[in-house]
């Protein structure tokens, strides 16, 4: 059931808008909170007082003054939601939700809503086939917009192809498997790192590396999508997480990643640590900038703390705790290695070697080290598969 849960539905110009009718009443039905938005176009294609009356709620299709004179219904619309799903969703949408072209207060609120945003394509099959449209939904999908794919049958033009929008009830009962979590993930503490660590040499510069904290934040999601309570401290990334649970701390140096672990590791179940933290930071950084003098500078470095084994050697026995390795020779035995030393439940090991695998891919090719020797190799993947697949680990292996 729903009960208490907020789900605003955005309905756009697509004859499969009347399907909306039937969402809006399978939610209802569930006990949802529903509050609707349509486009102008989509009014020509169900009546606005339909949706209303079914919602229990009035439809908001234009941007509304409030007594100051500003606008704010579609600040207001975006924060209210547990979760927006735009339903049906047409291409002219679909691309206007990738360009940010907010010129209705559909798009404005996507804009504007903090909550997981769902949508269920619907146009013909063409249009759907169509490089721009799955261009554009390749796009939404990488930054976390989760697609309903729509079916194949009969459309509204007569051809027969993929293009339908998924059926209501189907979409109701996704709603319903969304917020019904079941995992053993759920209300657990996860702390995660990720990304890089810029230590400083002056003001203005630092030493860094080229981790896009994509990880990091691809695992705050994965675990939040399962209920746990995820507080992710990551370096620098223009990576943004998905879910408004997520508690991000934001550190630039090695110290700054170890302070804020040492203040939540104590308190969390299981530590995710794939932050590529730099292994020496300058040992004394300028106060002022540093003027270019002589043909040579030189910088003395010092070691950084181990976060990772530091995590390691204070861990409880209902702890469980997770690192990444990334070995370019003799890569099974030294990651055994870096298992025992620091005190590891499940170390995934990235490979460089394999096409695909690494730096700047979507894709990696990685094997997990467990105790008594376990070692699972996978197939050249997708990394969210990744994320997946060890998040499955972490079910079995924690009460
Ligand atoms: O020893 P190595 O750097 O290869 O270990 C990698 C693992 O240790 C990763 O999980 C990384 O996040 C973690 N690590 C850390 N603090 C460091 C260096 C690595 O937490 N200073």
């Amino acid at each position: 059931m729903l009960s208490g849960k907020k789900i605003l539905i955005g309905v756009t110009g697509s004859i499969a808008a009347y399907k909306s009718a039937y969402l809006i009443r399978s939610l209802i039905k569930l006990e949802a909170e529903v509050k609707v938005i349509m486009t102008s176009a989509s009014c020509d294609f169900i009546a606005p007082l339909t949706l209303a009356t079914l919602s229990k709620n009035p439809v908001a299709i234009d941007f509304v003054k409030n007594k100051e004179g500003e606008w704010e219904n579609h600040v207001e619309l975006g924060l209210w939601a547990d979760l927006f799903v735009i339903a049906p969703c047409s291409a002219n949408s679909t691309s206007k939700l990738v360009s940010g072209n907010c010129d209705n207060l559909l798009i404005a609120t996507y804009l504007s809503a903090r909550c997981p945003v769902w949508i269920a394509p619907a146009m013909d099959l063409d249009m759907f086939a169509h490089f721009s449209t799955q261009e554009n939904l390749a796009q939404l999908s990488e930054k976390g917009v989760r697609i309903i794919e729509p079916t194949s049958g009969e459309l509204a033009s007569g051809l027969d192809g993929k293009g339908r929008m998924e059926e209501p009830e189907v979409i109701a009962e996704l709603v319903n498997d969304f917020f019904e979590i079941k995992s053993n993930l759920k209300n657990k503490t996860i702390l995660i790192t990720g990304g890089p660590t810029y230590e400083a040499i002056d003001p203005v510069r630092f030493i860094g590396n080229h981790s896009s904290g994509k990880t990091g934040v691809l695992l705050a999601d994965a675990c939040a999508a399962r209920g746990a309570h995820v507080i992710l401290v990551t370096g620098p990334t223009h990576q943004r997480v998905n879910d408004p649970r997520i508690q991000v701390i934001r550190v630039q140096s090695a110290l700054e990643m170890k302070a804020a672990v040492e203040k939540h590791w104590p308190t969390a179940k299981v530590g995710i640590f794939s932050a590529a933290v730099a292994d020496y930071r300058p040992a004394h950084p300028a106060t002022e900038k540093i003027k270019k003098k002589s043909d040579d500078l030189t910088i003395e470095l010092v070691k950084n703390p181990d976060i990772l084994a530091w995590a390691g050697q204070t861990k409880t026995s209902v702890q469980f705790l997770i690192g990444f390795a990334l070995e370019t020779q003799n890569e099974i035995k030294n990651a055994q290695g870096k298992f025992e030393r620091k005190n590891l439940d499940l170390l995934v090991l990235n490979s460089l070697r394999d096409k695909g695998a690494g730096f700047g891919y979507d894709t990696n090719k990685v094997t997990f080290i467990q105790h008594n020797n376990k070692i699972t190799n996978f197939e050249l993947k997708e990394k969210t598969s990744i994320m997946e697949d060890i998040l499955d680990v972490l079910e079995q292996e924690i009460q």
